[in-house]
């Protein structure tokens, strides 16, 4: 195929069925990472520092301060850091049910000094990470490096089954190439500064929100960024080992609750009639993809925030 005729084909297959303009386009546009304070040791696929901007937007102007900032599907959890470090929320909980992101949350928040230690003390090679790949951590220390390591070493940070090493990476450096070790340090170090005001559980973020959500007045508010499995979309189940989620559920939990939420989610039709269902409001964020496409990304609140 011609490649002008492959690339509408690409772009009319992205748009089939989908009502892009369902939502207005928000007038934030999803912000060049470098240009946010990058906060998370991880490089997380599907993590939301371009979002950081709505974030802003979002948080700061909430009708009450902002109690608790609740991050049921964490990752590299840049939501959470960036609402504690930039005071706009007192605290934060953060649920993730990996137990290998698990680990490293634990490791960064309880024990820093001993993680940052190995972080300066590791210089990856391909053999040393495949033999660190293959060890199985006796304490959470080492768990939680592990993660680390596998995570800015392996092809898009993904830590998924079949994530396969970095080949060629940045500047051709190969595996090592995102490997900073005292950028990782310093964001371990910030991170240790603020640890009493960020919790974290190993749990199913929904089972997180349901007992939140039962709390009334909690002062909460919700940051929503689950796996985009919706109508059995494929993106999500090849970053994260978990992946499964009952989408309408969570919807519902959300509608039932009347809290303060804001979840993203890619533009799939179930999601589009679940955002009409529960009257709920969205705007577009135009994202490139791998193959530079532009595709909406869904930013979803209970009432206008973006454009009123
Ligand atoms: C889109 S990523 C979150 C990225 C994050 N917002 C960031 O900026 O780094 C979704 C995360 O949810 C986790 N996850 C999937 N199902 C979950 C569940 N039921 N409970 C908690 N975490 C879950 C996945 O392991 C993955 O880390």
């Amino acid at each position: 195929m011609e490649p002008a005729k492959k690339q509408a084909f690409q772009t009319e297959d992205l748009l089939c069925g989908v009502d892009y303009a369902a939502f207005p386009v928000s007038p934030i546009p999803a912000v060049n990472v470098a240009t946010v304070p990058q906060r998370s040791p991880l490089r997380y696929p599907g993590g939301k520092t371009w979002l950081i901007p709505h974030i802003r937007k979002w948080l700061g102007t909430a009708k009450q301060p902002v109690r608790l900032l609740v991050e049921p599907f964490a990752g590299g959890g840049i939501v959470s850091l960036t609402a504690v470090m930039e005071n706009m929320a007192d605290r934060s909980i953060m649920a993730e049910l990996d137990h290998d992101v698990a680990a490293f949350w634990h490791a960064a928040l309880h024990h820093g000094p001993e993680l940052r230690r190995k972080v300066l003390g590791f210089e990856p090679t391909r053999e040393r990470v495949k033999a660190l790949a293959c060890t199985c951590p006796s304490n959470v220390v080492d768990h939680g490096f592990r993660t680390l390591v596998l995570n800015r070493t392996r092809r898009g940070g993904i830590l998924a089954a079949g994530a396969s090493l970095s080949r060629v990476g940045e500047n051709g450096k190969g595996i090592a190439s995102r490997w900073y070790p005292n950028t990782i340090v310093d964001r371990l170090s910030t991170i240790g500064k603020y640890s009493d005001q960020i919790g974290f559980c190993e749990t199913d973020g929904m089972r997180l929100l349901d007992a939140l959500l039962s709390i009334p007045a909690s002062g909460a508010a919700i940051f929503v960024d689950p796996p985009y499995t919706a109508g059995g979309k494929r993106a999500g189940k090849r970053l994260y080992a978990h992946y499964s989620l009952d989408h309408a559920k969570l919807f519902s939990m959300l509608a039932d609750s009347g809290v303060n939420f804001l979840m993203t989610y890619d533009a799939a039709p179930e999601i589009i009639s679940l955002v009409r269902e529960h009257g709920f409001t969205a705007v577009q964020v135009m994202m490139k993809n791998t193959h530079h496409d532009r595709v909406p990304e869904l930013v979803i609140t209970p009432l206008p925030v973006f454009i009123r």
